[in-house]
C-alpha cells in the first residue's frame, strides 16, 4: 500500500492530528484535500501541544512534504500566522510545504459574511465556525471564487474582486452589516501575500500524482468527518465541502484508481459542536463527565462539544460511504474514566443516519460491561500492544469491527506519540 486516505467518520474532531501525525513518520508526502481553517488538528510532539488548522499534520516530520490541495480554502492570514508558530517551534524549517495555485481563498469579506449570516438565522443557524468556510465554497460554486493563482496577476484579481463586490456588498446594506468590500485595499492586503506565498505555489494535483507513481508513500489527509459532508452528511447542518474519502481525487487531482487504502477515525465515543442531529447525544451529568474526561472542547473555537455514547449506526454508515478498509479508535482511555459506559447498535425506529428523519432517531442504548472501574484508565493509557488491553476494552473493540464490519487498524490510547497501537501497517 502506498496511498492511505485518512478521514473523519463521525462529526470531526476524533483525533486526526494525532493519528496522521503518527502515521506521518512513515509517510514522504501528506496532503490535505478540503475544507480551511474551520478545522483544528491537536498535535502533541514531547511536551509541546501543536494545533494546526491548514497546515497538514504531517508538519512535525522534517523533510515530510506537506501539500494544501485545490479543494481547500485558504484563508492566508491564518496560514501565514500557522507557519511562523510552527517555524519558532522548529517545524517546516526547510522547503517542505506546497500549496495549489487552484485552491480558493478566504478574503476577511468572507469571514464577514459567515458572521453576520450566522447573526441573522438566530435559531436556525448552522453553528458555523465564522472562519469564512461556507462563502468561500460558495463564490467557488457560483463561480466568482478567488483563486491562489488569481493573486499572482493584479489585473485578473481586480477584476475578480470587482465581480464580487456587488453581491457581497448589496448583502451586507440588506443585513445592516457594517463592512464592505473595498477592491482597492483588497488588493492591496492581497499583494503582500503575494510576497511570502508564492515560492510555495504549485501544481499540486502533478507533485501528487508524480509522487505516488514514483513509488512514494503518499499520506492523504481529511478535515472535519463523514456525518459533515455536504452531501451525505447531516444536511443543512454540515460543512460545505467533501469531507469523505470520495473527495480527496478531486480535491487533490488524482484518480480512484491511486488510492490503496481507506481508514476512517473513530472516538471510542462521539461528540458534535454545532447545530444538528446526534442521536446518541448525553445532557447532563454524564455528558458534563464526557465533556470532562476527554477535554472536549473546539480546537479552533474553543467551544463546549456535545457528547453521547459511540453510535454505531452512524459509524456503519461512514463506513460505507468512505468505502473504509480500517478503523482507527482513539480515546479509549478517555472511556474507561466514565462510571458507566453504554454504547448503540441500532435505533428503534430503524433511521438511516443521512436522512432528515435522523433528528427524531431514538438510539437503543445497551450497557457495556466491564467499565467503570477506576484503574482501568491507566491499563489502557499504558497498553501498547492490543494483548496489553484490558478484556473489556478488547471487547469493546470486537463490538465496533463486527458491527461496522471494517477491521481496527489503529487504536490510540493517549494524546502522546507512543500512546499508539498499529494493528495493521499504514504502508
Ligand atoms: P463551517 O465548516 O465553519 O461552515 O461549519 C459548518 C458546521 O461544521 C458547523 O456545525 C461546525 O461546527 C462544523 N465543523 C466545521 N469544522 C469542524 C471541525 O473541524 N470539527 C468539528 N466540527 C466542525
Amino acid at each position: 500500500m502506498s496511498t492511505l486516505v485518512v478521514v473523519g467518520a463521525q462529526w470531526g474532531d476524533e483525533g486526526k492530528g494525532k493519528v496522521v501525525d503518527a502515521l506521518a513518520s512513515r509517510a514522504d508526502l501528506v496532503a490535505r484535500f478540503a475544507g480551511g481553517n474551520n478545522a483544528g488538528h491537536t498535535l502533541v510532539v514531547g511536551s509541546k501541544k501543536i494545533v494546526t488548522h491548514l497546515v497538514p499534520s504531517g508538519c512535525a516530520y522534517p523533510g515530510t512534504l506537506c501539500v494544501l490541495g485545490a479543494g481547500m480554502v485558504i484563508d492566508p492570514e491564518v496560514f501565514r500566522q500557522e507557519i511562523t508558530a510552527l517555524q519558532k517551534s522548529g517545524m517546516l524549517l526547510g522547503s517542505e510545504l506546497r500549496v495549489s495555485l487552484d485552491a480558493h481563498v478566504i478574503f476577511p469579506f468572507h469571514r464577514w459574511l459567515d458572521g453576520l449570516r450566522e447573526d441573522q438565522h438566530g435559531a436556525t443557524k448552522i453553528g458555523t465556525t465564522r472562519r469564512g468556510i461556507g462563502p468561500a465554497y460558495e463564490a467557488k460554486a457560483a463561480r466568482r471564487g478567488i483563486r491562489v493563482r488569481d493573486l499572482l496577476i493584479p489585473e485578473r484579481l481586480r477584476a475578480r474582486l470587482e465581480l464580487n463586490a456587488g453581491p457581497v456588498n448589496a448583502e451586507f446594506e440588506r443585513c445592516g452589516g457594517e463592512d464592505r468590500l473595498d477592491v482597492d485595499a483588497e488588493l492591496a492586503r492581497a499583494t503582500g501575500w503575494v510576497v511570502w506565498l508564492r515560492p510555495l505555489l504549485c501544481d499540486a494535483g502533478s507533485l501528487v500524482d508524480e509522487a505516488i507513481r514514483g513509488g512514494k508513500r503518499v499520506l492523504i489527509e481529511g478535515a472535519q468527518g463523514a456525518l459533515l459532508d455536504l452531501d451525505h452528511g447531516t444536511y443543512p447542518f454540515v460543512t460545505s465541502s467533501t469531507t469523505l474519502a470520495g473527495g480527496a481525487c478531486s480535491g487533490l487531482g488524482i484518480g480512484p484508481t491511486a488510492i490503496d487504502g481507506v481508514w476512517g477515525i473513530t472516538k471510542a465515543y462521539a461528540t458534535r459542536v454545532g447545530a444538528g442531529p446526534f442521536p446518541t447525544r448525553l445532557d447532563g451529568p454524564l455528558g458534563d463527565a464526557l465533556r470532562r474526561a476527554g477535554d472536549e472542547f473546539g480546537a479552533t473555537t474553543g467551544r463546549p462539544r456535545d457528547c453521547g455514547w459511540l453510535d454505531l449506526p452512524a459509524l456503519r454508515y461512514a463506513a460505507r460511504r468512505n468505502g473504509l478498509t480500517g478503523l482507527c479508535v482513539t480515546k479509549l482511555d478517555v472511556l474507561a474514566k466514565m462510571p458507566e459506559v453504554s454504547i448503540c447498535r441500532s435505533y428503534a425506529d430503524g433511521v438511516t443516519p443521512g436522512t432528515d428523519e435522523l433528528e427524531l432517531a431514538l438510539p437503543i442504548l445497551e450497557r457495556v460491561s466491564g467499565w467503570g472501574d477506576p484503574i482501568l484508565a491507566q491499563r489502557i493509557a499504558e497498553a501498547r500492544r492490543l494483548e496489553d488491553l484490558p478484556a473489556p476494552a478488547r471487547a469493546y473493540l470486537d463490538i465496533i469491527s463486527e458491527e461496522t464490519g471494517v477491521p481496527i487498524a489503529l487504536v490510540s490510547v493517549g494524546p502522546g506519540r507512543d500512546q499508539t497501537i498499529f494493528l495493521s501497517e499504514a504502508f
